[in-house]
Formats: structure tokens, sequence, C-alpha cells
């Protein structure tokens, strides 16, 4: 790209976890965007894992000068049950990571969210990879940083079936009120679910693409989707993995890669069988007022340009000019 453009700031909050750790990439790796920090949170591991996590991804990836401060360790209301089948004990399994060169800051997620937001020239937009507790708190208990956010754009839900019950997404089904704060926060939130994140896999010909790269990030990226790939195959029979949270990054990059629809969102929390669904009513029979931009279309090889872009860029590889 050549016109000149101001990074957009952004701070990510997630639970690496394979795909989280594609999103840090894509978040640290592409120019339109200035990664001011990342939360974590407990979802997919553990918090000191999920955290450990990131800054072992954020060094390899020579971005060891973000913040990372650890949030939430549990959800709001009952008990953390990690994905450990999808992401292995430490939750990146696969490649053998170094010591993160830095550590985490001696803050709660929460507040390092809210110093960075406050503290942001232009409005903030808050990228959210997994369980929504820290945004959910964010939200409830520092009001002040509403007119500061300039959009929520988190990876959830679905407008069809769940992976973690039959119609709950893992994220939103580990902590539905959290989800349930941030949907009706009245902020301008899009929503990233499975409908289109399912369409992003990490097919053979994409590992081959990370191992072609030559470098040791795109060896990392290969062991991650090779290792991810034999979960996803293992639990849900699918062939390659979707890799769900870098598309959340990718529409804040370039929002023409999702195509997404104005409609009422809800998190049912109270279904016996159906707690963590969100409720998309994307026909408008509720006569609700529409509280999400949901996506329903994915530029699948624009994605991928994106992101391998990135991963190059971050690896000192030269490449192409960052484009769609
Ligand atoms: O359901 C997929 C989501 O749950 C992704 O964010 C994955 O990393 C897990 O957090
Ligand atoms: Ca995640």
């Amino acid at each position: 790209m050549n016109e000149r453009y101001a990074a957009r700031p952004v701070v990510v909050d997630c639970d690496p976890g394979h795909d989280d750790a594609l999103a840090l990439l894509l978040a640290a790796g592409d120019p339109r965007l200035r990664l001011l920090g990342v939360t974590t949170v407990a979802g997919n591991q553990t918090l000191d894992k999920t955290t450990r996590n990131a800054l072992r991804i954020l060094s390899l990836a020579g971005a060891a000068d973000v913040p990372v401060a650890a949030g939430c360790d549990r959800p709001l209301v009952g008990e953390l049950t990690v994905a450990e089948d999808i992401h292995g004990p430490s939750g990146l399994d696969g490649p053998d990571l170094d010591v993160p060169v830095a550590g985490a800051v001696d803050v709660h997620g929460v507040e390092l969210m809210r110093r960075l937001i406050v503290g942001s020239a232009e409005p903030v937009t808050l990228i959210a990879t997994g369980p929504l507790t820290n945004v959910a708190l964010l939200l409830r208990g520092h009001p002040e940083v509403a007119p500061n956010v300039r959009r929520v754009v988190l990876m959830g839900g679905s407008t069809d079936r769940g992976n973690t019950t039959p119609y709950g997404e893992f994220n939103i089904v580990t902590d539905p009120e959290a989800a349930d704060i941030v949907l009706r926060s009245g902020l301008p939130t899009t929503m990233i679910g499975l409908n289109v994140t399912h369409r992003a896999l990490a097919t053979t010909e994409i590992i081959a693409e990370f191992h072609g790269l030559g470098t040791r990030l795109g060896a990392v990226c290969a062991d991650l989707m090779t290792f991810f790939a034999g979960t996803y195959h293992r639990v849900f029979g699918f062939e390659h993995p979707p890799v769900h949270d870098p598309i959340a990054v990718a529409a804040v990059i370039d929002p023409s890669i999702v195509r997404t629809v104005a409609v009422p969102v809800a998190v049912e929390l109270t279904g016996t069988y159906t707690r963590g669904a969100t409720v998309v009513d994307l026909h408008r029979r509720t006569g609700r007022d529409p509280n999400a931009d949901v996506a329903v279309g994915l530029e699948v090889a624009a994605f991928w340009r994106l992101l391998m872009a990135a991963v190059r860029r971050l690896g000192g590889v030269p490449g192409p000019a960052a484009r769609r």
C-alpha cells in the first residue's frame, strides 16, 4: 500500500490457543494496525498458560515490546472448562517454543485495557478472541472507556450450530453472562461466528506455504497448524482445522474481508440444552433492534493472503506490499 494511512490502534484479548496465536501474528504483523497491548483470559487453557503462550508468540514475532497483562482466570459465573483436547496441555502444543524474552506487566488485564483505551489519542478497536470475561468487566467496571472504544470485534457464537454444545460456541459457552453484557453494551460490535470461521481451513497447501516462507516463524506456524489439524480431525472429524480467531483481526484490517448483516443477537442464559447459544435473528422475527454486525460471508483467499503476508513480514522475508 503506498497511500498514507494511520495505523488503527487495537487491543487484543485472547486465550492462546493455536488460532489465537495466528490472530496475534496478524495483529502484530500488518502495518495497518498498531497493537497497543494484549490481554489474556482463561479459556482454551488456564490463565497462566494462555498468558505464557501470548508472551511466547509475541517474543517469537519480535513484538516482545507489546505489553501483555493477565486478566480473569475464570468465567463470571460457574467454573472454567479448558479445551485441552484441542490445544493440548500447554495450550499451544506442537512446536517447541522458546522461553519468552519478556514477562507480563504487573497489572490486571482489565486495568491494562482501561489504561490503553483512555490513553489513546484515537478510539481503540477491541478484538476479542476468547471468552469475553475481561471485556465484560471492562465495560461494566469502567464505563468511562466507552467513548474511546471504536468497535468491539469478537470471534464467537454462530448463526447456526455450535462446537462445544450442539448450539453453543466455545467462547460464548465458556462465559455466557460476559457475552450477554458485551452484546447489550450498545457499543458497535462485530460478531465473527463459526458459520464463517469454518470456511478458513488450514489445508495442507497452507501448511506448506508456511513452511515455504523459510523462516522459524513460518515453521512454527506450520507446526501449530499440523497439531491443530490432528486434534480437529480426532475430535470433530474435520479434514483441516478452521482458524477462527485471525478472521476477527482481518475484519479490522480490511472490513471487506467479511460480509456482515446488522441484526439482533441474544445470548441464551437459561436454556437447559442451549445455554451459551447465540440466538441470531437473521430474519428479524423478534422485532428487536439490531445490536451486532454479524458475519455471514468471508473472502477466504483474501484472508489467507493477509495472514501469510503478516507472517512473512514478521519473519523478515521481503514480499509484495500488503494487498487484499
Ligand atoms: O470456538 C472457537 C474459539 O474458541 C476460538 O477462539 C478458539 O481459540 C477458542 O477460544
Ligand atoms: Ca481463542
